[in-house]
């Protein structure tokens, strides 16, 4: 007898849970800080509020996000992370025989789809079961696609290390690739534009509030804001107005980057499924979608329709969930018993 059913989409910015029958019960960062003393590791904070900490903790306490490029980077931590998450969850009692159903990126390699489910199965999580399910499938379920049609569909996510760009078709994958740019690409690119040109260094967080305030995928009107950083020349901290069209030229190259991988997989997606994306459009998902014009862009330079999907950065999530509480979407789920893996 299994007990609660469980979703999980573990990002490399944000991990979220949703229980059967009752939606989205997890929803944070996904970031530990750890004090490290000469023989000991003590976890002090993990999500939200180890984000606080983020840019901020003194030598001994680490702040870091073990999921680094969509894959698993540091178990241990990972696992830690998520204990902590599972006991607050349960409100410390043990859990009783759950099912897990993990969302995973497709274009990895087979010992980084095993973390996933090393992940669970080792965790506090008492998992009776662990069932996979393939990212951009999760992803066309939330962004309401009717994945198990013959209609193919293209599904791009942009989230915060990766773009993972797929076709699908009759519930399956056609063609998928992960590329390693993201929105935290973006914030990075910011910051080195900052240091280059003004040699002003700005924090993380800084560089994602400026991204979500002026980023545009075209040229825009003059908006600036003010930012606080630390000059690397006089060594002191100080103001500086930061404005639109810097953003622009900071993540303009990314942004070709990303319409180049959509285009080189529309190359090699077969002509019948390329048909019926012309019909439904290129789907856009993942937290950086939002971003001011981008739909725009993939649109002009693709000659395709671009949809923005609605919650674009819980579509994964939102998948896991209809894939978890619909029968007719059940099949989507495989048990991990039945995955061979290779490696
Ligand atoms: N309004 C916005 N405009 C642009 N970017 C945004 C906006 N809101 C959030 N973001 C960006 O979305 C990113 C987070 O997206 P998401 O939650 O999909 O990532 P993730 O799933 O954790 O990462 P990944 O899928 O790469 O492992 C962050 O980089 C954040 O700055
Ligand atoms: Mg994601």
């Amino acid at each position: 007898m299994v007990g609660n059913i469980y979703g999980i989409d573990l990002g490399t910015s944000t991990i979220k849970i949703y229980q059967k029958g009752v939606g989205l019960v997890l929803d944070e960062k996904n970031i530990i800080a750890i004090e490290k003393t000469q023989d000991k590791k003590r976890v002090i904070a993990v999500g939200n509020e180890a984000f606080e900490m983020h840019g901020k903790a003194p030598a001994n306490i680490s702040v870091t996000y073990p999921v680094r490029n969509g894959v698993i980077a540091d178990l241990a931590d990972m696992q830690e992370l998520l204990n902590v998450f599972l006991k607050k969850m349960n409100e410390g009692k043990r859990m009783f025989a759950s099912e897990f159903v993990v969302a995973i990126p497709c274009d990895i390699t087979d010992v980084e789809k095993r973390a996933f489910i090393d992940l669970i199965s080792m965790s506090s999580a008492n998992a009776k079961d662990i069932k996979v399910v393939k990212k951009p499938i999760a992803d066309a379920v939330g962004a309401g696609l009717d994945v198990k049609s013959a209609n193919g569909y293209m599904v791009v996510n942009i989230g915060a290390d990766t773009t993972e760009i797929s076709v699908i078709s009759l519930g399956g994958i056609v063609i998928s690739n992960l590329i390693p740019i993201g929105g935290n690409k973006f914030d990075e690119a910011i910051k080195s534009y900052i240091r280059k040109n003004y040699n002003l260094l700005i924090g993380d967080k800084t560089a994602e509030d400026v991204k979500k305030q002026l980023a545009s995928a075209f040229p825009t009107d003059e908006q600036s804001i003010p930012v606080y950083g630390r000059n690397l020349v006089s060594g002191l901290p100080v103001k500086m107005d930061v404005n639109s069209s810097m953003v622009f030229d900071s993540i303009v190259e990314l942004l070709y980057s990303v319409i180049d991988s959509i285009k080189y997989i529309l190359e090699r997606t077969p002509p019948e499924i390329a048909s019926d994306i012309i019909d439904t459009g290129i789907h856009i998902t993942g937290g950086s979608a939002p971003l001011l014009g981008l739909d725009k862009l993939i649109g002009k330079e693709t000659g395709l329709k671009v949809n923005v999907c609605d919650d674009s950065a819980n579509t994964i999530i939102n998948g896991l969930g209809r894939i978890i509480e619909d029968k007719n979407l059940s099949s989507l789920a495989v048990s991990s018993k039945n995955i061979i893996f290779y490696e």
